[in-house]
C-alpha cells in the first residue's frame, strides 16, 4: 500500500516524494518548519495531500504552546496557520484545511488547551480518513466512464501520492483495472518536476497497470493516431463554474483533446471545489523558481542566468471539460448550475 503520510507512534512521517522512484525516504516532521520545508520543495505534494498535511502541521505546530491562556493559544493559532498557509497558494485543500482546524479552535473557546489540542488532532485524522473514503468514490463513480480496452492520458501525479487513499485520476483508473478492465495508461513526464515520470509511472507499476511513458510534446501525436481514448487528471482549485486549475500543461493538453475531440475529465473531490469565486481568473496560480526549468532530474540543461517563466499550474477553462468526477456524481456542463446542485446550494 503506498502511504505518503502516517501517523506513527505519534510521530508525524511522510514520504520523502524528491527521492522517488530512486529511494523510499520518509522524513519524520518533528516541528512545522519541517513541515513547511517539505512541503515548499514538494517532498509532499498534490491538493488532497496537501490539506492532510497541513491539519496534522498545524495540530503539530500548535502543540508547541505549553502555557494556559486562550488569547496566547489562538494567536499561535493564527500565526502557524499564517506559516502554512504561505506555502503553497493554488490547490485550496490546504487553506480549506486550516480554515476548519481554526474554526474548530474557536468554537472551543473556554474549553482547556489541552482538550482544544486533542479535538484538533481528532480533526487532521478525520481530514485524512475522509479523504481516503472520497477517493474510493470517485473511484467507483468514474469507473463507469472508462470502457473496456480504454487507452487513457494522464498529467502529473493525480494518485495515491497525492491524497490519503487511492487518489483521484489515478483512483478512477485503479478501480476500473481492478474491475477487470483492460486500461492502457500514457503517462506526461511532466516538466519541470516530472510528477509523472517519477510517480506516476511508480504507481502504475505497483498495480501493474500497463503503462508508457511519453514526455509532454507527445501527447498531440498520440491523439493524431488516434491512440487516445480519454485524458482524465486531477485538480487544484475548481472555480464555481468548473474552471479548474491543475498541473502546469493541462490546458494544453484541454486544447489538444478539443481539437482531436477526445474526452478530458477532472476527478477531483468536493475539498477541491472553491465556490467563493466564480471563475479561473480568481484562482492564484504558484510561481515556481527558474532554477527547476533550468535543471533536469538534478543536472542543468540550460546555462545559468537564463531568464526563465515558470508557474506551476494553469487553468482550463470549463467549455473544455467534458465532465467533473466527484464522489457526490459526475459533473457535466452547464457546470455553473449543475456543481450547485450536486452539492446542494441555493441557485
Ligand atoms: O505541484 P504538485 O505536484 O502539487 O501538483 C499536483 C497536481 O497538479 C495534481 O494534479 C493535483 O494536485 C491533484 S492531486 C489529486
Amino acid at each position: 500500500m503506498i502511504n505518503p503520510i502516517a501517523l506513527h507512534n505519534n510521530k508525524l512521517l511522510i514520504l520523502d516524494q524528491t527521492r522517488l522512484p530512486g529511494n523510499e525516504v520518509y522524513i519524520e516532521v518533528e516541528c512545522v518548519d519541517i513541515l513547511v520545508d517539505s512541503i515548499n520543495r514538494l517532498a509532499i505534494r498534490g491538493a488532497p495531500l496537501l490539506g492532510i498535511a497541513a491539519a496534522y502541521g498545524f495540530f503539530i505546530g500548535v502543540s508547541e504552546y505549553d502555557g494556559n491562556d486562550y488569547a496566547g493559544f489562538r494567536n499561535k493559532c493564527r500565526r502557524i496557520k499564517e506559516l502554512i498557509e504561505s506555502t503553497r497558494p493554488t490547490a485550496v485543500n490546504l487553506s480549506r484545511s486550516l480554515n476548519q482546524l481554526l474554526n474548530l479552535v474557536d468554537e472551543m473557546k473556554g474549553r482547556s488547551i489541552q482538550e482544544i489540542k486533542d479535538s484538533l488532532l481528532n480533526k487532521a485524522k478525520s481530514i485524512h480518513e475522509t479523504d481516503r473514503l472520497l477517493c474510493e468514490a470517485i473511484g467507483e463513480i468514474g469507473n463507469s466512464l472508462v470502457p473496456n480496452n480504454a487507452s487513457i492520458l494522464t498529467h502529473c501525479n493525480a494518485g495515491a501520492l497525492a491524497t490519503g487513499g487511492i487518489g483521484t485520476a489515478l483512483g478512477v483508473i485503479v478501480k476500473a483495472h481492478q474491475a477487470g478492465k483492460k486500461v492502457h495508461v500514457y503517462v506526461d513526464e511532466t516538466r519541470p518536476l516530472l510528477q509523472g515520470a517519477r510517480l506516476t509511472t511508480w504507481e502504475l507499476q505497483q498495480h501493474h497497470i500497463p503503462m508508457t511513458l511519453i514526455t509532454d510534446n507527445m501527447a498531440a501525436s498520440l491523439m493524431k493516431r488516434k491512440r487516445i481514448d480519454l485524458v482524465i487528471v486531477g485538480a487544484d482549485r475548481i472555480a464555481s463554474n468548473g474552471d479548474t486549475a491543475n498541473k502546469i500543461g493541462t490546458y494544453s493538453l484541454a486544447v489538444l483533446c478539443a481539437f482531436h475531440k477526445v474526452p478530458l475529465y477532472i476527478a477531483a473531490p468536493e475539498t477541491t471545489f472553491d465556490l467563493s469565486i466564480e471563475n479561473g481568473d480568481q484562482i492564484p496560480i504558484e510561481m515556481r523558481d527558474g532554477t527547476e526549468i533550468i535543471h533536469c532530474a538534478g543536472k542543468p540543461v540550460a546555462p545559468s542566468g537564463t531568464n526563465t517563466y515558470s508557474p506551476a499550474f494553469d487553468v482550463t477553462p470549463n467549455d473544455l471539460i467534458q465532465a467533473i468526477i466527484t464522489e457526490k456524481g459526475i459533473i457535466e456542463p452547464p457546470f455553473d448550475e449543475n456543481i450547485k446542485t450536486i452539492f446542494n446550494l441555493e441557485s
